[in-house]
């Protein structure tokens, strides 16, 4: 015992002289809801797992602008699935470093495993060693709920280290997922994670029921219907290339979307579509659910569906991607896994220490706990995916974040466009209010608090429009102001991506905004977002069984996916490739009056006006609304 204590401290001593640790995370506040109750024993056994550094992923914008930007001579030459995984896994070089680093601090070979696709290393360590190897201390913290989970506040690394591992698990990351049912018995709000996909209540903000359709085009202030869309847009259109394209709709249990409700909203205003449904994906055990029916459990997928499918015509089909079961829901990392076998962590099995459910679902002995295996890579992405859920960037870890962001640039690579609402918070963050300075979020916050993924540069983020009360469906829209007020920004975390430095530098120069930047990253070097926008106001849609009228980015981005999803059938059909990562594309000069400009109204928020919508791309509404004509004759000028 003496020992191997003294062996031990050897070996940590001899590391520092050779290479120093650095501070790898830290974490500057405990999450709302959680109390930190004790140190953790030293002889518990904590999964250690060490996320590596992918190899090449530096080189990501530039491999996707590559294949993204319209100037490039390779524009829309998509990689394969396994071209991706190959050039982003880990290399031989750090899997041995790392190995090399944990052997000479004295684990033996044998405790180490690598997982298939060379992403994660794991080892059970005990507390003692974990804290010995990582310079850190593991406290156990208690949920409101009574759940209870480990964390540390920091940990470090040599430096010899630190460039081949992205992070390691557990250590500060503190979005452990409370289950769906749980939280349901107690108020939401408090015990779901805000914006957390598939929480019940997080359905579409209604102003009530409609009895009466006002079906001209003059009343497209008060009702929008797809004919409005279709109108604002220009959106006349037949598709032409049937199973050679594809719409991907995501939604996670129990959100469910209901038939009989897409069947009420298509008497009204799709007649073709009537008992026509999407083409199910079940990840993760994802069921639609009937046992709760509400607004909150229906409207969303009810939302997205009706308004995908209405706007691409019976003559395309929509997919739906349902994730995760009845006990567990799922989060955006389930997803991907299925859509990417190489970013999956374990076989069968995702890191719990994040936002993310494990399957198979470790609580068998609950009714409708899926047992199989987790989805990893069986799932062919489609061309276009729309999402209408977001976390606030200040939810989620920095390592966290990027690691999902670099992901979604993958799905560029193959040709994915991604889509995202922005948010409905104006410049707070949606359900926790706003930022103080030491990045912790409440009510009574000052400081922006954007919203993810749409800041990472690698997405599409949608904005909401308007049509302005009294005004007609041909005048210019202007932000969302009714009900909610349409999220846009810049990140706390993410740099300006090339491709939007000219637009965002404009209007820095031309339209600086009034805030310090004690308020707002100021620095004019990081992310803004959204990229463009659509209407979001006032939308009839069936659900439960009577129509109503709902508002939010989660019903632009559905909107906007139907129209993309319309240029991808002109191209195919004209033997091109799919759009894949338009924002190259739309930010750039030729694309300059295919949107129309949005340029009166504000996102307000944490006490302030917001930013103002402004000529140009601005942080309200992005480049403008879809002018789908002039769009599709841009988009099949281009290879
Ligand atoms: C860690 O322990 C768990 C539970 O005993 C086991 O299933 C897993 O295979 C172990 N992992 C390693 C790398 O030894
Ligand atoms: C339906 O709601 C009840 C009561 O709130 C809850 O116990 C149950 O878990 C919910 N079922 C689903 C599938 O979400
Ligand atoms: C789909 O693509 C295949 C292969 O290019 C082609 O033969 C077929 O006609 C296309 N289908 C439609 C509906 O365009
Ligand atoms: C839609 O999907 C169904 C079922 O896969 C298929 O039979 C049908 O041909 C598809 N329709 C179009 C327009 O691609
Ligand atoms: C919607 O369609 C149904 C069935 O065709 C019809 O009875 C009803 O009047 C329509 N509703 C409105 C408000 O027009
Ligand atoms: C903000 O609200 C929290 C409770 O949510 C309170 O503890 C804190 O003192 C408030 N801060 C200010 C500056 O009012
Ligand atoms: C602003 O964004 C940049 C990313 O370009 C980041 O490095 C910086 O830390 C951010 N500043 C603040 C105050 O969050
Ligand atoms: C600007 O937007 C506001 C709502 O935010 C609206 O009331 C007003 O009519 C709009 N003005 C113009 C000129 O579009």
């Amino acid at each position: 015992m003496f020992l191997a204590f003294l062996s031990l401290s050897l070996g940590l001593l001899a590391h520092a002289e050779l290479s120093p640790y650095t501070l790898h995370e830290k974490r500057t506040n405990i999450p709302a809801g959680w109390t930190l109750t004790r140190r953790h024993d030293a002889s518990s056994v904590l999964p250690l797992r060490f996320g590596l550094a992918q190899s090449n992923i530096h080189n990501l914008a530039s491999f996707l602008d590559d294949v993204s930007h319209p100037d490039s001579p390779n524009y829309g030459d998509h990689w394969t699935a396994a071209q991706v995984a190959k050039t982003f896994a880990p290399s031989d070089e750090t899997v041995e470093t790392v190995k090399a680093w944990l052997i000479s601090s004295g684990l033996s070979p044998d405790r180490l495993r690598v997982s298939p696709t060379k992403g994660w290393l794991e080892v059970n360590a005990t507390v003692q060693e974990a804290e010995d190897l990582l310079l850190a201390e593991y406290h156990v913290y208690t949920h409101d709920s009574g759940k209870e989970h480990v964390a540390s506040s920091s940990y470090h690394l040599p430096s010899h280290i630190t460039h081949h591992v992205e992070l390691v698990t557990p250590s500060i990351h503190f979005n452990t997922v409370i289950s769906n049912r749980f939280a349901e018995k107690r108020s939401l709000g408090t015990y779901m994670k805000a914006g957390q996909p598939g929480s019940p209540g997080k359905g579409p903000k209604t102003t009530g029921e409609v009895n009466t359709f006002l079906t001209e085009l003059e009343d497209c202030d008060k009702q929008i219907t797809p004919d409005c869309l279709r109108a604002l847009y220009g959106l006349v259109y037949e598709p032409l290339s049937g199973d050679n394209n594809s719409y991907g709709i995501a939604e996670y249990t129990p959100q469910a979307y209901l038939q009989s409700d897409l069947d009420m909203f298509n008497r009204n205003f799709s007649a073709d579509l009537v008992g026509k449904s999407p083409i199910f994906v079940s990840i993760d055990g994802g069921v639609l659910q009937t046992e709760n029916q509400s607004l909150g459990y229906n409207g969303e997928s009810d939302l997205d569906l009706q308004y995908a499918m209405s706007l691409v015509t019976s003559k395309q089909n929509v997919t739906l991607y349902q994730s995760g079961d009845i006990v567990q829901g799922a989060s955006f990392e389930n997803l991907l896994d299925a859509l990417d076998g190489s970013y999956c962590t374990f076989e069968g099995g995702d890191d719990p220490e994040k936002e993310d459910a494990v399957y198979p679902d470790p609580h068998s002995d609950e009714p409708g706990a899926y047992e199989g295996p987790e989805a990893c890579g069986t799932v062919k992405p489609a061309n276009v995916i729309s999402t209408s859920y977001q976390y606030n960037e200040a939810d989620l870890s920095v390592f966290y974040t990027s690691r999902q962001c670099a992901e979604y640039g993958k799905l560029g690579l193959m040709g994915v466009t991604i889509l995202y609402g922005s948010g409905d918070s104006g410049v707070a963050g949606s359900g926790t209010g706003c930022l103080n300075p030491d990045g912790s979020q409440s009510a009574n916050g000052t400081i922006f608090n954007p919203s993810f993924p749409s800041t990472c540069p690698y997405v599409s983020s949608v904005g909401a429009t308007q049509v302005n009360p009294g005004a007609k469906v041909t005048d210019p829209e202007s932000a969302a102001a009714q009900v909610i007020f349409t999220s846009g920004g810049f990140s706390n975390r993410f740099a300006m991506p090339s491709y939007q430095a000219n637009a965002v530098g404009s209007y820095f120069t031309n339209y600086k905004p009034p805030y310090s930047g004690a308020i707002y990253n100021a620095s004019q070097t990081s992310r803004g977002y959204p990229d463009l926008s659509a209407n979001g106001i006032n939308y009839v849609i069936a659900s439960n069984g009577v129509f109503q009228l709902v508002q939010g980015t989660s019903a632009a981005s559905p909107t906007v996916g139907a129209i993309l999803t319309m240029v991808n059938d002109a191209r195919i059909t004209a033997g091109k490739k799919p759009i894949g990562f338009i924002n190259p594309t739309i930010y750039s000069d030729s694309f300059k009056d295919a949107f129309n400009d949005i340029t009166n109204g504000t996102n307000p928020g944490c006490g302030t006006d917001g930013f103002s919508a402004v000529p140009g791309w601005d942080p309200v509404t992005g480049l403008g609304t879809p002018n789908f004509p002039k769009l599709v004759a841009k988009w099949l000028l281009l290879p």
